[in-house]
């Protein structure tokens, strides 16, 4: 059998980082996905080290190849921290925080943007395929093509794609629309972002077409939903091993018997609703049907872009809420929140999966949310019970969960309460069906339906 072709991935960060002298595969879904396609395929992993201090060479890892790009401390700031983040993030999430635009702000976008096409330019072997993600790297298929009109180049956003009226707001929307109808493949989580996609490219620049295929400059894009999902045996198994069922029981025991356990896990984002459903706890034990001595809630949470404003806000309004839950709830040996601001390895996170008896996902928006799916991932026991907000992308797939709005406070505290109390046949048989869901489309087939997109 032909080896498949080699692929060039192209994101804002590289897939490992140095610790000692040793290397360590950062966290997180695109590394979990890409990686092992890049260990059969080959090819090269073009990305930023997080090091804006030294440049980096390239090396070889697990037989492809690893490309740092240069990102000075000043662009970092004007492409990482202020555009991507807090001109981009915020306005494709829903505007949940005002977007601001700032017009020196563009320039370092455009410039690293250029960086990174030039060195996925420098790899690509001949009429290869080369894979570029995410929002901070709008601008790399239309700069790629220009240098290198013989790849074929696919894009894939992992956040949503806003509603054209949102778009609107963006003051270098062309820029970015044509940025992104320079590949062949521009892929999406869902059908609404795919959909708006194709009607902003189709009011702001000269594209035509439908909501799945689009011309532009004699040239023919694809557009479409593929929804990313995660490696499901690898937490299936994770969440079974000797040592994390240990772990698991340990931690209900230190809990405390007969309280059942309500789990959250993100990044400290306001996308992810973080303080919203603490005040659904709190709403519950007020309402005194649910009891500090029957229940708890952990949230982990793992501090993100701290250097942003609004992220430090965020963390501010979280533990002034945990704070005073506790001040007002818990009971000597009975904590009612626990909170814990640090990341998790995979496997910790197993545990806790496994551990918990309501899985609380409730985003205000998120592209698609891999934490729910972990989370179905790791229950071969078929108990457990997924609440999770109709604003994560996972709620197209995942129908089995309690779907809720994150922002109607008292109806996520009814959610918890019906979830707390739910009978174990109807919990078997939602987790059942959800588990098959996840299980028939993991990550790996995410991958390889986008590449033969790309390909074909
Ligand atoms: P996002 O990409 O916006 O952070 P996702 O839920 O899609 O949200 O993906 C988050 C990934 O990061 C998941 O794979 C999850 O396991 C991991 N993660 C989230 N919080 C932590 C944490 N505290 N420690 C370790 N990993 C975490
Ligand atoms: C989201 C984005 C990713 C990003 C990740 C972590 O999942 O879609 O592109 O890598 O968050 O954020 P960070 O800013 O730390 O890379």
């Amino acid at each position: 059998m032909r080896r498949p072709r080699p692929i060039v991935i192209v994101a804002n960060r590289l897939p490992v980082h140095r610790v000692g002298d040793k290397l360590v595969e950062n966290p997180g879904g695109l590394v979990t996905a890409l990686v092992p396609t890049l260990k059969a395929r080959g090819g090269a992993w073009v990305g930023w080290s997080g090091n804006s201090r030294a440049a980096g060479r390239a090396f070889s890892f697990e037989g492809f190849r690893i490309q740092p790009v240069h990102i000075s401390e000043a662009e970092v700031e004007g492409f990482y921290n202020q555009l991507s983040n807090r001109t981009l993030w915020p306005l494709y999430h829903d505007a949940i925080r005002t977007p601001e635009f700032d017009h020196s702000w563009w320039r370092p976008y455009v410039v690293v943007n250029h960086r990174y096409a030039k060195a996925a330019a420098a790899v690509a072997p001949r009429n290869g395929l080369v894979w570029v993600h995410d929002y901070h790297l709008q601008l790399v298929p239309s700069m790629l093509r220009m240098m290198r009109p013989d790849v074929a180049i696919g894009f894939f956003l992992h956040v949503p794609f806003p509603p054209e009226e949102l778009f609107a707001w963006l003051p270098w929307r062309e820029q970015i629309l044509e940025g992104l109808l320079g590949a062949d493949v521009v892929g999406f989580q869902t059908q609404a972002s795919a959909r708006n996609f194709s009607r902003a490219a189709r009011e702001f620049t000269r594209a035509e077409g439908t909501d799945s295929e689009l011309e532009f400059d004699r040239r023919k894009i694809r557009v479409g939903s593929y929804p990313i999902s995660i490696d499901f045996d690898w937490f299936a198994n994770a969440a079974a091993t000797p040592e994390a069922l240990r772990e698991a029981s340990l931690l209900r025991r230190r809990i405390g018997a007969g309280r059942k356990i309500l789990l959250s896990v993100d990044r400290l984002d306001y996308t992810k609703g973080i303080d919203l459903r603490l005040l659904a706890f709190e709403a519950m034990l007020k309402s005194k049907r649910t009891k500090v001595t029957d229940c708890v809630f952990i949230q982990i949470a793992s501090p993100s872009r701290e250097p942003v404003h609004e992220y430090g806000q965020m963390r501010v309004r979280i533990e002034q809420l945990v704070g005073r839950i506790n001040g007002e709830f818990s009971e000597p040996g009975r904590v009612a929140v626990h909170y814990f601001r640090r990341g998790f390895t995979r496997e910790q996170l197993a545990s806790y999966y496994r551990a918990a008896d309501v899985m609380v996902v409730t985003p205000l928006r998120d592209g698609m949310n891999l934490v729910a799916k972990e989370f179905v991932a790791t229950r071969s026991d078929y108990t457990g019970v997924l609440v999770l907000s109709e604003f994560a992308g996972a709620a197209r797939e995942l129908r089995q969960a309690l779907i809720v709005n994150p922002r109607n406070i008292e109806g996520m505290a009814q959610a918890f309460e019906a979830a707390l109390a739910m009978p174990k046949r109807e919990a078997r048989r939602r987790m059942s069906i959800l588990r098959t869901i996840v299980r028939r489309h993991d990550v790996f087939e995410w991958a390889d339906t986008f590449l033969e997109a790309l390909a074909g």
